[in-house]
Protein backbone atom coordinates (compact mmCIF):
# COMPACT_ATOMS: atom_id res chain seq x y z
CA UNK A 1 0.00 0.00 0.00
CA UNK A 2 1.10 3.49 -0.42
CA UNK A 3 2.10 6.36 1.84
CA UNK A 4 -1.12 6.16 4.92
CA UNK A 5 -3.50 8.94 4.72
CA UNK A 6 -3.27 8.92 8.41
CA UNK A 7 -1.11 12.07 9.13
CA UNK A 8 2.14 11.09 10.77
CA UNK A 9 2.18 14.51 12.62
CA UNK A 10 -0.61 15.32 14.95
CA UNK A 11 -2.66 12.35 14.63
CA UNK A 12 -2.08 9.31 16.64
CA UNK A 13 -3.23 5.49 16.71
CA UNK A 14 -4.16 4.49 20.09
CA UNK A 15 -3.40 0.97 20.83
CA UNK A 16 -5.17 -0.24 24.30
CA UNK A 17 -3.13 -3.39 25.41
CA UNK A 18 -0.07 -2.38 23.72
CA UNK A 19 2.18 -2.84 26.32
CA UNK A 20 0.61 -6.77 25.64
CA UNK A 21 2.53 -9.69 23.46
CA UNK A 22 0.54 -9.01 20.05
CA UNK A 23 0.25 -5.32 21.16
CA UNK A 24 3.64 -4.64 21.49
CA UNK A 25 4.61 -5.88 18.45
CA UNK A 26 2.08 -3.97 16.32
CA UNK A 27 3.38 -0.57 18.48
CA UNK A 28 7.06 -1.49 16.66
CA UNK A 29 5.39 -2.02 13.69
CA UNK A 30 3.70 1.22 13.49
CA UNK A 31 6.64 3.01 14.56
CA UNK A 32 8.55 1.56 11.76
CA UNK A 33 6.25 2.93 9.15
CA UNK A 34 6.07 6.28 10.58
CA UNK A 35 3.11 6.25 12.56
CA UNK A 36 2.76 8.01 16.30
CA UNK A 37 0.96 6.41 19.12
CA UNK A 38 -0.51 6.36 22.22
CA UNK A 39 -0.51 2.86 24.26
CA UNK A 40 -3.35 2.87 26.95
CA UNK A 41 -2.97 -0.33 29.42
CA UNK A 42 -2.99 -1.03 32.63
CA UNK A 43 -0.34 -3.18 32.86
CA UNK A 44 -2.11 -6.15 34.65
CA UNK A 45 -0.89 -8.66 32.49
CA UNK A 46 1.34 -6.03 29.73
CA UNK A 47 5.17 -5.20 30.61
CA UNK A 48 6.24 -1.15 30.57
CA UNK A 49 9.39 -3.08 29.23
CA UNK A 50 7.74 -3.78 25.75
CA UNK A 51 6.95 0.12 25.24
CA UNK A 52 9.91 0.88 23.84
CA UNK A 53 8.10 3.13 21.45
CA UNK A 54 4.98 5.65 21.43
CA UNK A 55 3.47 7.40 24.78
CA UNK A 56 2.65 5.21 27.44
CA UNK A 57 -0.99 6.11 29.21
CA UNK A 58 -1.54 4.00 31.90
CA UNK A 59 -5.21 3.58 32.72
CA UNK A 60 -8.42 0.76 32.91
CA UNK A 61 -10.66 0.71 29.95
CA UNK A 62 -13.47 0.83 32.67
CA UNK A 63 -12.16 3.77 33.96
CA UNK A 64 -14.87 5.87 31.53
CA UNK A 65 -13.03 9.27 33.01
CA UNK A 66 -9.70 8.28 32.51
CA UNK A 67 -10.69 7.48 28.77
CA UNK A 68 -11.78 10.53 27.88
CA UNK A 69 -9.18 12.28 28.92
CA UNK A 70 -6.77 10.60 26.43
CA UNK A 71 -9.30 11.70 24.21
CA UNK A 72 -9.93 15.02 24.84
CA UNK A 73 -5.40 15.03 25.29
CA UNK A 74 -4.40 13.48 21.83
CA UNK A 75 -5.77 13.52 18.08
CA UNK A 76 -6.78 10.00 17.68
CA UNK A 77 -7.38 9.01 14.02
CA UNK A 78 -7.78 5.59 14.84
CA UNK A 79 -7.77 2.88 17.53
CA UNK A 80 -5.82 -0.92 17.20
CA UNK A 81 -7.93 -2.88 19.97
CA UNK A 82 -6.01 -5.57 22.38
CA UNK A 83 -6.96 -4.75 25.99
CA UNK A 84 -8.44 -8.24 27.11
CA UNK A 85 -8.11 -11.39 29.12
CA UNK A 86 -6.90 -14.46 26.81
CA UNK A 87 -6.95 -17.26 29.61
CA UNK A 88 -8.98 -19.81 27.73
CA UNK A 89 -9.35 -21.97 31.34
CA UNK A 90 -9.99 -19.10 33.48
CA UNK A 91 -12.82 -17.81 31.20
CA UNK A 92 -14.80 -20.97 31.96
CA UNK A 93 -13.88 -20.84 35.37
CA UNK A 94 -14.87 -17.10 36.19
CA UNK A 95 -16.75 -15.74 32.87
CA UNK A 96 -17.71 -12.45 34.74
CA UNK A 97 -14.10 -11.40 34.19
CA UNK A 98 -14.40 -11.85 30.67
CA UNK A 99 -17.49 -10.46 29.91
CA UNK A 100 -16.54 -7.45 32.02
CA UNK A 101 -13.51 -7.07 30.72
CA UNK A 102 -14.00 -7.93 27.26
CA UNK A 103 -17.17 -7.18 25.95
CA UNK A 104 -18.40 -4.51 28.77
CA UNK A 105 -15.26 -2.69 28.48
CA UNK A 106 -15.50 -2.71 24.68
CA UNK A 107 -18.43 -1.18 24.27
CA UNK A 108 -17.20 1.66 26.77
CA UNK A 109 -14.16 2.18 23.99
CA UNK A 110 -16.60 2.17 21.26
CA UNK A 111 -18.51 4.77 22.97
CA UNK A 112 -15.97 7.08 23.40
CA UNK A 113 -15.10 6.58 20.28
CA UNK A 114 -18.41 7.57 18.98
CA UNK A 115 -18.09 10.79 21.22
CA UNK A 116 -15.16 11.91 19.63
CA UNK A 117 -15.93 10.74 16.15
CA UNK A 118 -13.47 8.18 15.92
CA UNK A 119 -14.58 5.75 13.04
CA UNK A 120 -11.63 3.37 12.29
CA UNK A 121 -11.02 0.59 14.41
CA UNK A 122 -9.03 -2.67 14.20
CA UNK A 123 -9.82 -5.34 16.72
CA UNK A 124 -8.29 -8.40 17.76
CA UNK A 125 -10.20 -11.52 17.40
CA UNK A 126 -9.39 -15.46 17.91
CA UNK A 127 -9.92 -18.40 15.85
CA UNK A 128 -11.56 -19.42 19.13
CA UNK A 129 -14.61 -17.74 17.79
CA UNK A 130 -15.16 -20.75 15.42
CA UNK A 131 -15.31 -23.58 18.12
CA UNK A 132 -14.71 -26.65 16.90
CA UNK A 133 -14.96 -25.88 13.07
CA UNK A 134 -16.79 -27.93 10.44
CA UNK A 135 -13.86 -27.84 8.07
CA UNK A 136 -10.50 -27.30 7.47
CA UNK A 137 -9.06 -24.96 6.80
CA UNK A 138 -11.01 -22.85 8.27
CA UNK A 139 -12.44 -19.61 6.06
CA UNK A 140 -13.97 -16.96 7.56
CA UNK A 141 -17.55 -17.50 6.18
CA UNK A 142 -18.24 -20.83 8.08
CA UNK A 143 -20.61 -20.98 11.17
CA UNK A 144 -18.84 -19.35 14.49
CA UNK A 145 -19.49 -21.36 17.50
CA UNK A 146 -17.23 -20.72 20.01
CA UNK A 147 -17.27 -23.25 23.06
CA UNK A 148 -15.83 -21.26 26.24
CA UNK A 149 -16.30 -17.76 27.50
CA UNK A 150 -13.25 -16.40 25.90
CA UNK A 151 -14.20 -16.90 22.75
CA UNK A 152 -17.86 -16.11 23.00
CA UNK A 153 -16.78 -12.39 24.02
CA UNK A 154 -14.48 -11.92 20.79
CA UNK A 155 -17.76 -12.92 18.91
CA UNK A 156 -19.81 -10.68 20.91
CA UNK A 157 -17.38 -7.70 20.06
CA UNK A 158 -17.63 -9.20 16.15
CA UNK A 159 -21.25 -8.59 16.81
CA UNK A 160 -21.33 -5.48 17.91
CA UNK A 161 -18.77 -4.38 16.10
CA UNK A 162 -21.18 -5.20 13.31
CA UNK A 163 -23.95 -3.42 14.73
CA UNK A 164 -22.22 -0.41 15.47
CA UNK A 165 -21.10 -0.20 11.47
CA UNK A 166 -25.03 -0.29 10.78
CA UNK A 167 -26.02 2.10 13.56
CA UNK A 168 -23.50 4.56 13.70
CA UNK A 169 -21.06 4.22 10.77
CA UNK A 170 -18.32 2.48 12.49
CA UNK A 171 -15.51 1.20 10.42
CA UNK A 172 -14.19 -2.19 11.77
CA UNK A 173 -11.72 -4.54 10.60
CA UNK A 174 -11.72 -7.90 12.94
CA UNK A 175 -8.43 -10.44 13.11
CA UNK A 176 -8.66 -13.93 13.95
CA UNK A 177 -5.50 -14.97 15.30
CA UNK A 178 -4.41 -18.51 15.11
CA UNK A 179 -1.77 -19.52 17.43
CA UNK A 180 0.19 -16.59 17.64
CA UNK A 181 3.86 -17.10 18.64
CA UNK A 182 7.63 -16.02 17.90
CA UNK A 183 9.64 -12.85 18.99
CA UNK A 184 10.77 -9.62 17.15
CA UNK A 185 13.16 -10.87 15.19
CA UNK A 186 15.28 -7.86 16.12
CA UNK A 187 15.54 -9.05 19.67
CA UNK A 188 13.67 -6.31 21.48
CA UNK A 189 10.14 -7.40 22.35
CA UNK A 190 8.79 -11.07 22.96
CA UNK A 191 6.31 -13.35 24.66
CA UNK A 192 6.29 -12.91 28.31
CA UNK A 193 2.57 -14.39 30.21
CA UNK A 194 2.70 -14.89 33.49
CA UNK A 195 0.91 -17.56 34.22
CA UNK A 196 2.34 -18.69 31.39
CA UNK A 197 0.00 -21.57 29.20
CA UNK A 198 1.09 -21.08 25.55
CA UNK A 199 3.19 -24.47 24.44
CA UNK A 200 5.87 -23.00 22.42
CA UNK A 201 7.10 -20.74 25.54
CA UNK A 202 6.74 -23.49 28.17
CA UNK A 203 8.42 -26.03 26.04
CA UNK A 204 11.50 -23.34 25.58
CA UNK A 205 11.15 -23.34 29.89
CA UNK A 206 12.07 -26.82 29.81
CA UNK A 207 14.88 -26.30 27.29
CA UNK A 208 16.55 -23.59 29.34
CA UNK A 209 16.24 -25.77 32.39
CA UNK A 210 14.03 -23.43 33.81
CA UNK A 211 11.18 -26.28 34.27
CA UNK A 212 12.30 -29.56 34.41
CA UNK A 213 9.78 -31.01 31.63
CA UNK A 214 7.21 -30.21 29.62
CA UNK A 215 3.64 -32.18 29.02
CA UNK A 216 2.04 -33.21 25.64
CA UNK A 217 -1.63 -33.01 26.95
CA UNK A 218 -3.73 -35.57 25.07
CA UNK A 219 -1.87 -38.21 22.58
CA UNK A 220 -4.98 -39.79 21.68
CA UNK A 221 -6.48 -37.02 19.00
CA UNK A 222 -7.52 -38.26 15.51
CA UNK A 223 -4.29 -37.04 14.06
CA UNK A 224 -1.71 -38.62 12.68
CA UNK A 225 0.60 -38.75 15.58
CA UNK A 226 -1.90 -37.99 18.46
CA UNK A 227 -1.21 -34.71 19.59
CA UNK A 228 -2.84 -31.69 19.06
CA UNK A 229 -2.46 -29.71 15.57
CA UNK A 230 -2.25 -25.36 15.41
CA UNK A 231 -1.70 -23.06 12.70
CA UNK A 232 1.49 -21.18 14.73
CA UNK A 233 1.94 -17.50 13.16
CA UNK A 234 4.81 -15.18 13.74
CA UNK A 235 4.10 -12.35 15.63
CA UNK A 236 5.78 -9.75 13.75
CA UNK A 237 3.54 -11.50 10.55
CA UNK A 238 0.35 -10.63 12.90
CA UNK A 239 1.88 -6.94 13.05
CA UNK A 240 2.24 -6.09 9.83
CA UNK A 241 -1.75 -7.15 9.13
CA UNK A 242 -2.75 -4.89 11.82
CA UNK A 243 -1.00 -1.86 9.81
CA UNK A 244 -2.78 -3.22 6.82
CA UNK A 245 -5.88 -3.39 8.20
CA UNK A 246 -5.79 -0.08 9.69
CA UNK A 247 -4.49 1.56 5.93
CA UNK A 248 -7.15 -0.81 4.55
CA UNK A 249 -10.06 1.19 6.45
CA UNK A 250 -8.04 4.25 6.11
CA UNK A 251 -8.80 3.73 2.03
CA UNK A 252 -12.11 3.31 2.85
CA UNK A 253 -11.89 -0.82 2.63
CA UNK A 254 -15.24 -1.99 3.81
CA UNK A 255 -15.44 -3.72 7.33
CA UNK A 256 -14.59 -6.85 7.25
CA UNK A 257 -13.08 -9.83 9.17
CA UNK A 258 -10.01 -11.93 7.79
CA UNK A 259 -8.28 -14.67 9.81
CA UNK A 260 -4.69 -14.46 9.98
CA UNK A 261 -3.01 -18.07 10.06
CA UNK A 262 0.13 -19.40 7.78
CA UNK A 263 -2.38 -22.35 6.56
CA UNK A 264 -0.69 -25.01 7.54
CA UNK A 265 -0.34 -27.30 10.78
CA UNK A 266 2.06 -28.21 12.99
CA UNK A 267 1.70 -31.11 15.88
CA UNK A 268 2.62 -31.03 19.32
CA UNK A 269 4.85 -33.66 19.06
CA UNK A 270 6.64 -32.07 15.75
CA UNK A 271 6.87 -28.62 17.84
CA UNK A 272 8.52 -30.26 20.70
CA UNK A 273 10.86 -31.85 18.24
CA UNK A 274 11.60 -28.66 16.13
CA UNK A 275 12.48 -27.06 19.75
CA UNK A 276 14.77 -29.61 20.73
CA UNK A 277 16.48 -29.53 16.71
CA UNK A 278 16.46 -25.77 16.97
CA UNK A 279 18.26 -24.99 20.30
CA UNK A 280 20.16 -28.22 20.37
CA UNK A 281 18.78 -29.05 24.38
CA UNK A 282 16.93 -32.32 25.14
CA UNK A 283 14.38 -32.34 28.01
CA UNK A 284 11.89 -34.81 29.93
CA UNK A 285 8.69 -35.04 27.91
CA UNK A 286 5.50 -36.16 30.03
CA UNK A 287 2.75 -37.11 28.42
CA UNK A 288 -0.69 -36.11 30.19
CA UNK A 289 -4.61 -36.49 29.29
CA UNK A 290 -6.17 -34.03 27.07
CA UNK A 291 -6.49 -30.35 28.20
CA UNK A 292 -10.40 -29.70 28.60
CA UNK A 293 -12.02 -27.65 25.31
CA UNK A 294 -9.14 -28.12 23.02
CA UNK A 295 -9.93 -28.59 19.10
CA UNK A 296 -8.05 -31.74 17.63
CA UNK A 297 -7.30 -29.43 14.65
CA UNK A 298 -7.27 -25.77 13.73
CA UNK A 299 -5.58 -24.14 10.38
CA UNK A 300 -6.77 -21.31 9.13
CA UNK A 301 -6.96 -20.36 5.41
CA UNK A 302 -5.82 -16.44 4.99
CA UNK A 303 -6.86 -16.37 1.46
CA UNK A 304 -9.06 -13.31 1.95
CA UNK A 305 -6.59 -11.25 4.11
CA UNK A 306 -3.95 -11.93 1.13
CA UNK A 307 -6.66 -10.69 -1.05
CA UNK A 308 -8.10 -7.74 0.24
CA UNK A 309 -4.68 -6.77 2.28
CA UNK A 310 -2.43 -7.99 0.32
CA UNK A 311 -0.51 -9.58 3.30
CA UNK A 312 1.89 -12.18 3.19
CA UNK A 313 3.12 -14.55 6.30
CA UNK A 314 7.55 -13.57 6.07
CA UNK A 315 8.36 -15.97 8.51
CA UNK A 316 6.02 -19.00 8.33
CA UNK A 317 8.86 -21.39 8.86
CA UNK A 318 7.79 -22.92 12.24
CA UNK A 319 12.10 -23.70 12.70
CA UNK A 320 12.41 -19.70 11.83
CA UNK A 321 9.30 -18.57 14.73
CA UNK A 322 10.68 -21.13 17.20
CA UNK A 323 14.74 -19.49 16.56
CA UNK A 324 13.35 -15.75 17.22
CA UNK A 325 11.14 -17.49 20.24
CA UNK A 326 14.55 -18.86 21.37
CA UNK A 327 16.75 -15.91 20.87
CA UNK A 328 14.17 -13.96 23.39
CA UNK A 329 13.69 -16.27 25.49
CA UNK A 330 17.03 -16.63 26.40
CA UNK A 331 17.81 -12.83 27.12
CA UNK A 332 14.19 -12.28 28.65
CA UNK A 333 14.30 -10.83 31.80
CA UNK A 334 10.66 -11.05 33.39
N1 LIG B 1 -0.35 -27.89 24.84
C1 LIG B 1 0.36 -28.95 25.36
N2 LIG B 1 1.03 -28.75 26.51
C2 LIG B 1 1.03 -27.57 27.18
C3 LIG B 1 0.31 -26.50 26.63
C4 LIG B 1 -0.36 -26.69 25.45
O1 LIG B 1 0.37 -30.04 24.80
O2 LIG B 1 1.65 -27.49 28.25
C5 LIG B 1 -1.06 -28.08 23.58
C6 LIG B 1 -2.52 -27.72 23.64
O3 LIG B 1 -3.26 -28.85 24.04
C7 LIG B 1 -2.78 -27.27 22.21
C8 LIG B 1 -1.44 -26.73 21.72
O4 LIG B 1 -0.48 -27.21 22.63
O5 LIG B 1 -3.11 -28.36 21.43
C9 LIG B 1 -1.38 -25.22 21.71
O6 LIG B 1 -1.81 -24.76 23.00
P1 LIG B 1 -1.70 -23.23 23.42
O7 LIG B 1 -2.22 -23.13 24.82
O8 LIG B 1 -0.34 -22.72 23.12
O9 LIG B 1 -2.68 -22.51 22.42
P2 LIG B 1 -4.22 -22.81 22.16
O10 LIG B 1 -4.31 -23.45 20.81
O11 LIG B 1 -4.91 -23.48 23.26
O12 LIG B 1 -4.76 -21.33 22.23
C10 LIG B 1 -4.77 -20.49 21.15
C11 LIG B 1 -4.73 -19.05 21.63
C12 LIG B 1 -5.99 -18.72 22.37
C13 LIG B 1 -7.17 -19.09 21.56
C14 LIG B 1 -7.10 -20.55 21.19
C15 LIG B 1 -8.25 -20.97 20.31
O13 LIG B 1 -3.62 -18.86 22.47
O14 LIG B 1 -6.02 -17.33 22.63
O15 LIG B 1 -5.92 -20.74 20.44
O16 LIG B 1 -8.46 -22.34 20.42
F1 LIG B 1 -8.30 -18.90 22.26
Amino acid sequence: MGESAVSKKNKMVLVTGGAGYIGSHTNKALHLKGYQTVIYDNLVYGHRENVKWGILELGDLSDQQRLEEIFQKYSIEAVIHFAAYAYVGESVHNPSKYYSNNVVNTIKLLDMMQKYKVKDIVFSSSCATYGIPSQMPITEDIQQNPVNPYGRTKWMVEQILEDYRRAYGLHYCCLRYFNAAGADPDGEIGESHDPETHLIPLILDAASGKTSSVSILGTDYPTEDGTCIRDYIHVTDLADAHIRALEYLNHGGESACFNLGNGKGESVKHVIETVKKVTGKDFLVKEEPRRPGDPPVLIGSSQKAQQALGWRPQYSEIETIIQHAWNWHQKKKF
